[in-house]
């Protein structure tokens, strides 16, 4: 079986952070959240992987994942020119996948269980397709799924982001596929926000008489759209780091009391770190700093007198400021300081702040 992540798309809702960078680099847990699909791949036995690179800076991606060798993976890149859909991605993938069935992993869709079992059991089926279901609380934000009440295993419809949906299992990111389902797409019509969708897909090819199975997902399933849910998913994620596949940390690093702390990283006595916490490596910390719950700092990031919680401050930050920083996501490079009493901001385009 193939691999193939989807790394392009414009990531509007997440703008200011995907000004400068693709959104599925955007670290959680101090790791490219596409990553976590890459590592998950390769735990199932994939490590032929396509990866999709769109036009918001495609070579950050290529920069950080090489030809893969570093990841235990094969790489090859396909280039989509716009956003034009998922299955427009996936058709892109034609050459690349052969005669092969294949995983679609959406690069901002994070798992909490891995694939390994549902890769054996659509491994070995005579399914021409697979989805994974999840129960959400908002259904008109996802692609749904109805099941077939006579029919026990069996969908009986498949919706994109309907405005009244007919049950709350959501589709995830995450597509087992056989070849067929090329031929479906080229016979796809955009949909009417103008993409090739996903769901139009996976109806057509069930409505003509192909086999679709469907599993349902145990443990929490997180896709990342908005800076909400980037928050989330970081707490979420530190939830489960050190536990098990995908969330095990790096070799260097220590975990003490779910606070998992990289080289060289200093920490002041009369701070105070409460897990679930990740530290990066060369990090500064205090004097007078609370951190957590929640919270990533990544490498080189130096903290003082501030007080931060469910949070994100990413790579070579400075936060020097008697703030408290809660449900904030801090980009690389970002500097905080303390000033007498007035204001001075340099914000990017888009930017939030509640004072
Ligand atoms: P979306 O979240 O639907 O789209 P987006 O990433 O452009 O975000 P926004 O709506 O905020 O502008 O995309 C889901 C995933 O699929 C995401 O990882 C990006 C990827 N994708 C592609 O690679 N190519 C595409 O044509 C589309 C639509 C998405």
């Amino acid at each position: 079986m193939k691999g193939i992540i989807l790394h392009g798309g414009h990531g509007t809702r997440l703008r200011p952070l995907t000004h400068t960078g693709p959104k599925q680099l955007l670290p959680i847990a101090n790791k490219p959240m596409s990553q976590y699909a890459l590592e998950d791949l390769k735990t199932a036995g994939i490590t032929e992987i396509g990866i999709i690179i769109g036009d918001v800076y495609p070579e950050k991606v290529k920069e950080y994942y090489g030809d893969g060798s570093e990841f235990g993976v094969n790489i090859t890149y396909i280039y989509q020119d716009a956003p034009k859909g998922i299955s427009h991605a996936i058709k892109l993938c034609k050459d690349f996948i052969g005669n092969d069935k294949f995983i679609v992993y959406l690069g901002d869709n994070v798992l909490r269980k891995n694939l390994v079992d549902y890769t054996k059991k659509f491994e070995t089926s005579d399914s021409d397709a697979m989805i994974l279901l999840c129960e959400v609380d908002e259904p008109q934000r996802f692609g749904v799924a109805e099941l077939d009440s006579n029919n026990p295993g069996k969908i009986k419809t498949i919706i994109e982001k309907p405005k009244e949906p007919p049950s709350n299992l959501a589709v995830i990111g995450i597509y087992f596929l056989t070849p067929k389902i090329f031929d479906i797409i080229d016979n796809l019509k955009p949909s009417w926000r103008g993409e090739l969708e996903i769901t139009d897909a996976l109806f057509s090819l069930m409505s003509q008489g192909n086999k679709i199975d469907y599993d349902a997902v145990t443990g929490w399933w997180k896709d990342t759209g908005t800076p909400e849910d980037i928050i989330h998913a970081n707490k979420l994620v530190l939830d489960s780091v050190g536990t098990e596949n995908q969330f095990l940390i790096d070799s260097d690093d220590t975990i003490n009391d779910k606070v998992v702390t990289g080289k060289n990283t200093t920490i002041s006595r009369d701070s105070h770190i409460q897990g679930p916490v990740i530290i990066g490596k060369n990090c500064h910390i205090g004097p007078s700093v609370r951190i957590g719950p929640y919270v990533s700092v990544g490498d080189n990031s130096n903290l003082k007198d501030c007080t931060v919680e469910n949070s994100i401050i990413m790579k070579d930050c400075t936060v020097n400021a008697k703030i408290h920083l809660s449900n904030s996501i801090i980009s690389h490079g970002s500097t905080i300081e303390h000033s007498d009493g007035t204001h001075e901001l340099l914000l990017g385009e888009r930017s939030k702040i509640k004072l």
